[in-house]
């Protein structure tokens, strides 16, 4: 059967022709609106239908034929391939999407699917971001500028990450956080969250047991929980990790331990020096890793910053995380973990099979950024800059009613302010009218006893919005009190 009219077919002058109507050609045999052994127009008729060259024609039907959905007889014209396979064509078919079944999922994508979506990080009061307005961006801009002419930047390069990166990083940990590691130790990384993903793949098999901290950070259990581990809490003792419950019976067969112990997330208590010997004391007696996960102690307003475990002890199995999420800001997505010499080379091998390099300008930048000096100077200012919001934000919680408790360690970028008797989603829902986004308190703990309240992140706000937002708790509890 002849084909009389490919008049529907609609091209785009601006656009490649022989590419559009290949296209509209092919769609149309596969709905099956072109059926097998039908006869197509003669190039002449097409082009003058279409108004388009003979030649551009001729080459899409050249091109039809060479991939077989058409055929040439030779003085008879050209047909649509009568060997198509209908029952793979009707597969290609359109069809309703209550009918179109993609093939299924993994198990992980299921338990993700009960996670809230969360799109409010970037509203004054979210935890976790930082005063983004204080960043000395134009001394980071010249840098960016700098090495961004540098072709040697880019191919690739190690996976575990560029090597002035690591050294830099390696003298920084050293000086400010008591961190005892080579550069050979050091896997940079995309922040924490992929530090800890990398640990779950390379420490823990199914059915592992990991301990997390109750309450904690949410991000890291949904890590472990993915890996299908078995997850137990620990309870903290002075809004830090308690260490003695550790020597229960049913955390001895522990593979894995995360721990905040310079800044518990969010309650934000310090663990003590004994403490610290205690919980590297057990690590290494129960052989079980210990990730300290150290993600915002360079803000501690009142005294040094407290050294990290892991430089406290040559022979635990600790690997520390850490992430310029905090300490610059949180899209530039660099972070490190620093892990013993034995493993490192397999945390290389992990890392390039699961997403290979990290981009190496930005972290040509950020070395250039800490030996120059830029970055201490940064922690520094902002250290000062986050006492000032925090002592403002903690004397106006003050004027809170009874039922209103501030949990307040001189340290961080949040305060966590617990409210008893409320239903603090709607507290939340409510604040989240006026653009403020603090977390809910509860939303921090697993399964025992929820304490309801709201972890307030005050970095990225300004003096008027944290008056505002007491006044609006204020009125919030009066109103559910009448
Ligand atoms: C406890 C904790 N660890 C780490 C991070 C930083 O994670 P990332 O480096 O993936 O941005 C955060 C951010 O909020 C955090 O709260």
């Amino acid at each position: 059967m002849e084909i009389t009219s490919l008049h529907d077919i609609v091209l785009n002058k601006s656009q490649n022709l022989q590419q559009q109507l290949y296209r509209q050609i092919v769609a149309k045999i596969i709905t099956g609106e072109l059926a097998p052994s039908m006869r197509l127009p003669s190039s002449r008729r097409l082009a003058d239908e279409l108004s388009i060259s003979r030649n551009t024609v001729i080459k899409t039907i050249e091109q039809l034929c060479d991939e077989g959905y058409t055929t040439s007889l030779r003085g008879s014209g050209v047909y649509i391939h009568d060997k198509l396979n209908h029952q793979q064509l009707t597969r290609h078919r359109h069809k309703p999407a209550q009918v179109f079944a993609l093939p299924k999922l993994s198990n992980k994508i299921a338990q993700l699917n009960s996670l809230k979506r969360d799109d409010n990080k970037n509203l004054p009061f979210s935890p976790g971001l930082t005063a983004i307005d204080q960043f000395p961006f134009a001394i980071w801009q010249q840098l960016l500028k700098h090495h961004a002419s540098r072709k040697l930047l880019y191919g690739y390069n190690e996976i575990k990450g560029y090597l002035p990166l690591r050294q830099s990083l390696v003298n920084y940990l050293a000086h400010s956080r008591g961190v005892k590691c080579d550069a050979e130790q050091v896997i940079i990384t995309q922040g924490v969250q992929h530090g800890i993903n990398l640990c779950a793949q390379a420490l823990l098999n199914p059915g592992d047991r990991v301990i997390v901290e109750e309450p904690g950070y949410i991000s890291a259990k949904r890590v472990f929980e993915s890996y299908q581990t078995e997850i137990s809490t620990v309870q903290l003792a002075q809004q830090s990790i308690d260490v003695d419950q550790l020597n229960q019976p049913k955390y001895r067969d522990a593979k894995l331990l995360y721990s905040t112990p310079t800044h518990q997330y969010p309650m934000g208590g310090i663990l003590s020096a004994d403490q610290r010997l205690a919980l590297l004391a057990w690590a290494a007696e129960n052989k079980t890793w210990l990730l300290e996960d150290d993600y915002d102690s360079e803000f501690n307003f009142c005294q040094k910053p407290v050294a990290a475990i892991q430089g406290l002890s040559d022979t635990a199995p600790v690997i520390y995380l850490g992430s310029f999420s905090k300490t610059l800001f949180p899209s530039i997505r660099l972070g490190y973990l620093v892990v013993p010499k034995a493993v490192s080379q397999h945390f290389s091998y992990l890392k390039g099979v699961s997403c290979g390099e990290s981009p190496l300008v930005e972290q040509a930048v950020l070395a250039e950024f800490i030996d120059e000096g830029h970055f201490t100077r940064h922690i520094r200012r902002m250290r000062k800059h986050y006492h000032e919001k925090w002592q403002h934000l903690q004397q106006q919680l003050k004027q809170l009613p009874n039922n209103c408790q501030t949990v307040a360690y001189s340290a961080g970028m949040h305060l966590v302010l617990k409210i008893s008797g409320i239903d603090e989603h709607h507290l939340c829902q409510f604040l989240l009218n006026y653009g403020y986004a603090p977390s809910a308190l509860s939303d921090y703990y697993y399964n025992s006893d929820k304490q309801t309240g709201l972890v307030l992140g005050f970095a990225n706000t300004n003096g008027e919005q944290r008056e505002h937002i007491v006044e609006l708790i204020n009125q919030y509890l009066k109103q559910q009190q009448s």
